[in-house]
């Protein structure tokens, strides 16, 4: 049994990202390559299975890559490359959708609200997308996924599909059953606006969420303009309950803040929400326009991109195809 620490995620090149993605999986990416051996992964294939028009789809690569850089991942140190330069990710996740089971799909809470009311004209991809995150992941033998908390259910029928792999074909460990790596604080950042759907690329608004990025003045507006609560900040979590767009905001404060839920409402109680915004507005700007800075200009550097891309491709493509002459050979396939 493999018990290489390795950690693997992948983040979908579907636009801007934004607060969600950065405190719910890109700053845990950049802390663990301290740890770990790290492959992070641009899932261009994950992000067809809703339709992308392929110039922006094109775009949108570069940019994640840019944001992948930009918030600190060292390409020297972790590989960085796109899903579907590796083909080996596509040959697995067939192989798993045919150890994956309808009845564990169809328990998937993202497909539900990914189709909407109409499941019958979602792609057959967007079913299936479970067993291609499985895919990814189980390439590489990865023992560790950072995500936000939005992809635990996935994470536990990767665990699953892994497991029935291992029984189908009589070799336990042959799989890892890998760890979700899940933050505490922030592994759900919530929209500005409501503070019941988390912060997401696909909502309407862009007041909803913090771009990477977005300029000072953006950011200061969007932050004035959150809902928040007419009360003053209470003295502890339980004057929270049933308001979840100021938790949100003492959220967020608290974990730039490095400071505990505790410390912030000790010192914020009888306050405004008007003076913590304030405050978060100003830390937002110290951690997030740097990011956005850099990220465009790295953008304006294309074949710099592209280079690090190729070199993922290698290294990546390098593990997969060693992982999946053995996978082949389990299955039977020759
Ligand atoms: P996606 O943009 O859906 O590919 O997500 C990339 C990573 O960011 C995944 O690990 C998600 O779980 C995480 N993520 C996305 N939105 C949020 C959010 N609002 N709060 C926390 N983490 C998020
Ligand atoms: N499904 C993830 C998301 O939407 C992205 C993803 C694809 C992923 N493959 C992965 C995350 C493998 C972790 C590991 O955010």
């Amino acid at each position: 049994m493999s018990k290489k620490k390795l950690v693997f995620s992948g983040v979908q090149p579907t636009g801007n990202l934004h607060l969600g993605n950065y405190l719910g999986a890109l700053k845990n990416f950049v802390s663990l390559q301290k740890e770990m051996e790290c492959i992070y992964c641009v899932v261009d294939l994950h992000a067809i299975t809703s339709f992308q028009k392929p110039n922006e789809l094109e775009d949108n690569v570069f940019e994640t890559v840019a944001s992948f850089l930009a918030t600190g991942i060292d390409p020297n140190k972790s590989i960085i490359f796109n899903q579907s330069s590796v083909s080996g990710h596509a040959e697995l996740a067939w192989i798993l959708n045919c150890v994956s089971r309808i009845g564990w799909l169809n328990r998937m809470t993202q497909f539900k609200d990914k189709a909407g009311s109409d499941k019958e004209k979602a792609s057959v991809g967007l079913y299936i997308y479970p067993n291609l995150m499985a895919a990814d992941i189980l390439l590489y033998k990865a023992s560790h996924v950072p995500v936000g908390a939005d992809q635990k259910q996935h994470l536990e029928l990767c665990r699953d599909i892994a497991q029935k792999f291992n029984n189908d074909f009589n070799c336990e460990g042959f799989f890892p059953l890998p760890e979700p790596l899940i933050q505490k604080n922030v592994s759900r950042v919530m929209s500005l606006r409501d503070g019941n759907k988390k912060m997401s690329k696909s909502e309407e608004s862009d007041y909803s969420r913090i771009n990477l990025k977005d300029t000072t003045d953006e950011i200061s507006k969007k932050i004035k303009k959150a809902k928040s609560d007419s009360e003053p900040i209470p003295q502890s979590l339980k004057g929270l309950e049933k308001k979840p767009e100021a938790l949100n905001l003492v959220n967020i404060y608290s974990e730039l803040s490095k400071s505990s839920l505790d410390k912030v409402l000790n010192e914020m109680s009888g306050k405004e929400y008007s003076f913590l915004k304030t405050k978060l507005a100003e830390l937002l700007i110290n951690e997030i326009t740097p990011v956005g800075k850099e990220i465009k200009k790295l953008l304006n550097d294309k074949p710099y991109l592209k280079q690090v891309l190729k070199k993922g491709e290698e290294k990546a493509n390098i593990i997969a195809e060693e992982n999946l002459k053995n996978i082949r050979e389990k299955v039977g396939l020759i």
